[in-house]
């Protein structure tokens, strides 16, 4: 049967030393650190110093060790500064680059998926299985809900899928709500990302999405003649080769807002040439073209029925 006074003497000296390590610890581990970075470059000599330096060095080494035990942490630091000049290696570990990354290096990793995802041939029942977690937000028909929060995305171009969804990736297009979905880690790499692209191309396009109040039609068809048409086409089908959006029947409290957030710099993949279009549109004009584009229609042969269900999700 143990003594208590054994063990309360056992629990003082714990305290003791836990004290102890925790005031001196943050010496310690420097101490350590520069110990175990003199050991690697002793062993490799990455700077190819001399023999001699090496051997002067693996004296000091010692010293040092000895100073150390003998609580002599200072004098024993001075040891090792010596031989982090004996090699040649810097004394402080370089910090890593801590600034984000600049705007052309995102641009150019959203690139570089984007080229490998172009190309691929998209497995289209593989897309349907990461469909189903899209459709948490987009829902099973891709056309999102009502207000207008997340864009319909049902029969968009493949291309412009693909950009958008490199572009949120790589942080090129701000979307933290999306953005853990569409991580490569929750659904892999680019055959993952062209074969949901292909899935929601193949999705119907609901017309019957939120409108505008109606009042600006004519203002909202001349902007858009002028201004639009050349890139988003005559109906806001958009251009499948420079990752130009079908805007028609989009959504309009969804297209005001990106529209806004494009104008002021928010949205930072936006298109400079667009950008430079729309910089004198103030609200009147923002409100009365997009209500024009919520109203447009695509083709009928990809509009779907109004009480259309997705059939790939009934159970
Ligand atoms: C948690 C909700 C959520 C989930 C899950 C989600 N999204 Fe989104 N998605 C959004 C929101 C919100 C936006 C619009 C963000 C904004 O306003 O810029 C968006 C935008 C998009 C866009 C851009 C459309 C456009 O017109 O520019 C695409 C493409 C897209 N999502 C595809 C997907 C795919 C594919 C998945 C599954 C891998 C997915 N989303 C999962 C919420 C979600
Ligand atoms: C010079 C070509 C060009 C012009 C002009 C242009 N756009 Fe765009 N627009 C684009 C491109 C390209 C994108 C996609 C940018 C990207 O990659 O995210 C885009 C994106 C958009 C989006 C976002 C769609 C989405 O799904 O997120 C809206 C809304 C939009 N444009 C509306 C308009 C309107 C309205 C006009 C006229 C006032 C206009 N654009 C003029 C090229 C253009």
């Amino acid at each position: 049967m143990p003594s208590p006074f054994v063990n309360r003497r056992r629990v003082v000296v714990a305290y003791v030393v836990a004290a102890l390590l925790v005031t001196s610890s943050a010496a310690f581990a420097d101490f350590e650190d520069d110990l175990a970075r003199i050991d690697a470059a002793l062993k490799k000599n990455p700077s190819r110093v001399l023999r001699q330096a090496l051997e002067s060095c693996a004296g000091r080494r010692a010293f040092a060790i000895n100073l150390y035990d003998r609580e002599y942490p200072v004098r024993a630091k001075r040891q090792l500064k010596v031989c982090f000049d004996l090699l040649q290696i810097p004394e402080t570990v370089p910090t890593p680059r801590v600034t984000a990354p600049s705007q052309e290096e995102l641009q150019e990793k959203a690139r570089f998926e984007i080229e490998q995802a172009l190309p691929l041939t998209p497995d289209v029942a593989h897309g349907l299985e990461v469909y189903r977690q899209c459709a948490a937000c987009h829902m099973p028909e891709g056309w999102s809900l009502p207000h207008g929060g997340m864009p319909q995305i049902a029969g968009q171009h493949r291309s412009v899928i693909i950009k958008q969804l490199a572009d949120i990736r790589v942080g090129n297009r701000n979307n933290a709500l999306m953005a853990p979905y569409a991580a490569a880690e929750s659904i892999g790499g680019a055959q993952a990302i062209a074969d949901v692209a292909g899935y929601i191309e193949s999705l119907e396009i609901n017309v019957g999405l939120g409108k505008g109040s109606g009042n600006g039609l004519e203002l909202g068809e001349r902007l858009y003649r002028e201004g639009c048409a050349r890139c988003h086409g005559e109906t806001g089908e958009g251009r499948i080769e420079d990752f130009t959006p079908r805007i028609h029947a989009q959504n309009y409290n969804y297209l005001v807002r990106q529209f806004k957030w494009m104008r002021d710099g928010d949205r930072r993949n936006a298109h400079a040439e667009m950008l430079a279009q729309i910089q004198g549109f103030g609200d009147r004009e923002i409100h009365a073209v997009l209500d024009y584009v919520s109203r447009l229609e695509p083709p009928a042969e990809i509009q779907a029925p109004p009480d259309w269900k997705n059939p790939d999700f009934v159970d």
